[in-house]
């Protein structure tokens, strides 16, 4: 089959590799019909992922398909139902799965690499499984995993429950944004967007949105909220500030992660060593929160982060939320929003389907954001 492939920094190819095969009786495999690129996935491209990528490693966590065979075990799944496949990969049976911890799930958690549940194409810290920007994918536990779709309608609203939605859908819980409140979202990516949308729905009374893409910034623009262009500001808290009556949000989401682009103050700062490199949104949301205010961090980091602005955390009594996304936690209140009225505004997400072939160019243009890339589709 055909599969996007790892050969090292911003280097993706689509290669022909072998079809993969049930493994164990709880597996499935599906045939791909949609398979989207994930601002996660840049961080994979880009320099962060090396060290925890391997060569040929296939991407992907976030498709969709019909299932084309199914394992002994497997019983609530048949050839030819239409699915979507949840980025973790959780038992379902477990104390934290119970939970609703899935992403930190007992049963395929890497206790070698001391990290949470493993992830589809998501390096070998989370257990190195193959991806789903390819044309077939093997899903491990599909007996819990999966989440039948009904027939007939397009995959694009469907496909964004493998993660965009779940994940936004839990930074907004966890931001606890009070009814009639202020939201405050970092990153006008996929993530972002819905972020906004989805904390109108959970009752915020005004959302500001901070990026520096003119058309994303115009997409939210689009769904009611207001925006702040970095570019245009000297400081971001301030300018969030003027607009809060001096107060700043209720919650934030940081919907950025560690590849921060720098504001002109927070470059200059970086330039004399006395700001940490790439942290920028991290930093301007905790200085943006109101006091006694909540900060959700859904913007990926890794490893030891030595600044953490922890004395304006404790003066400022924040809480502060973060994790992967527990996706099949949050699925069943999404689904009814998909129907009829598309009340996320999904069909104004998805700007780009490609072919799966033109993998390495989809690549390159979401992470420079040309042609006005927000959420790219890969059709094998
Ligand atoms: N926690 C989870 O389960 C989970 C799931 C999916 C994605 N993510 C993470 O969420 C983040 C966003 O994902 P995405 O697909 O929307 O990615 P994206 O790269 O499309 O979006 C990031 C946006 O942040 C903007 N940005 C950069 N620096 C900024 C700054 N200093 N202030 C404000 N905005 C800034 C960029 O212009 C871009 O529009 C990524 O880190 C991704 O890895 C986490
Ligand atoms: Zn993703
Ligand atoms: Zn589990």
């Amino acid at each position: 089959m055909k599969a996007v492939v790892w050969h090292g920094l911003e280097d993706v190819r689509v290669d022909h590799v072998p079809d993969p095969r049930i493994e164990e009786p709880t597996d499935a495999i599906v045939r791909i019909t949609s398979s989207a690129i994930c601002g996660s996935d840049l961080h994979l491209f880009d320099v962060i992922g090396r060290p925890f990528m391997q060569e040929g490693d296939i991407l992907g966590h976030e498709p969709m398909g019909i299932v084309e065979e199914v394992g002994a075990d497997v019983h609530n799944l048949k050839t030819g139902d239409r699915v979507v496949v949840p980025f973790n990969i959780s038992c379902g049976q477990c104390r934290l799965c119970r939970q609703g911890l899935q992403s930190q799930c007992e049963t395929t958690q890497n206790r070698k690499t001391k990290k949470g549940a493993s992830l589809f194409g998501y390096t070998h810290l989370y257990g190195g499984v193959p991806g789903g920007q390819a044309e077939y994918l093997r899903v491990p536990f599909a007996g819990y995993g999966p989440i039948v779709v009904p027939e007939g309608a397009p995959d694009d609203p469907y496909l964004l429950l493998s993660d965009v939605l779940p994940t936004a859908w839990q930074s907004v819980v966890y931001a606890q944004v009070p009814q009639d409140g202020t939201l405050g979202v970092w990153g006008l990516g996929p993530i972002g967007q819905m972020c906004c949308r989805i904390g109108f729905l959970h009752g915020a009374g005004r959302v500001i949105g901070v990026d520096h893409v003119a058309e994303r910034l115009a997409m939210a623009q689009r769904h009611g909220v207001e925006t702040i262009d970095m570019r245009g500001v000297d400081s971001v808290p301030d300018a969030i500030r003027e607009l809060t009556d001096g107060l700043g949000v209720d919650s934030a989401i940081d919907a950025v992660g560690m590849e921060a682009e720098a504001g002109p103050v927070q470059k200059l700062l970086q330039r004399l060593k006395v700001a940490p490199d790439r942290y920028g949104a991290l930093l301007s949301a905790v200085r943006s929160l109101k006091r006694g205010g909540t900060l959700a961090i859904t913007g990926v980091y890794v490893g030891a982060f030595p600044l953490v602005p922890l004395g304006e955390l404790f003066d400022r009594q924040l809480t502060v939320r973060m994790g992967q996304a527990n996706v099949r936690r949050w699925v069943d209140e999404i689904i009814p929003l998909l129907g009829d009225g598309d009340r996320l505004g999904t069909s104004d997400l998805v700007t780009h389907h490609l072919r799966l072939e033109q993998a390495p160019d989809a690549y390159r243009m979401f992470r420079d954001k040309r042609d006005g890339a927000v959420k790219i589709v890969l059709t094998p």
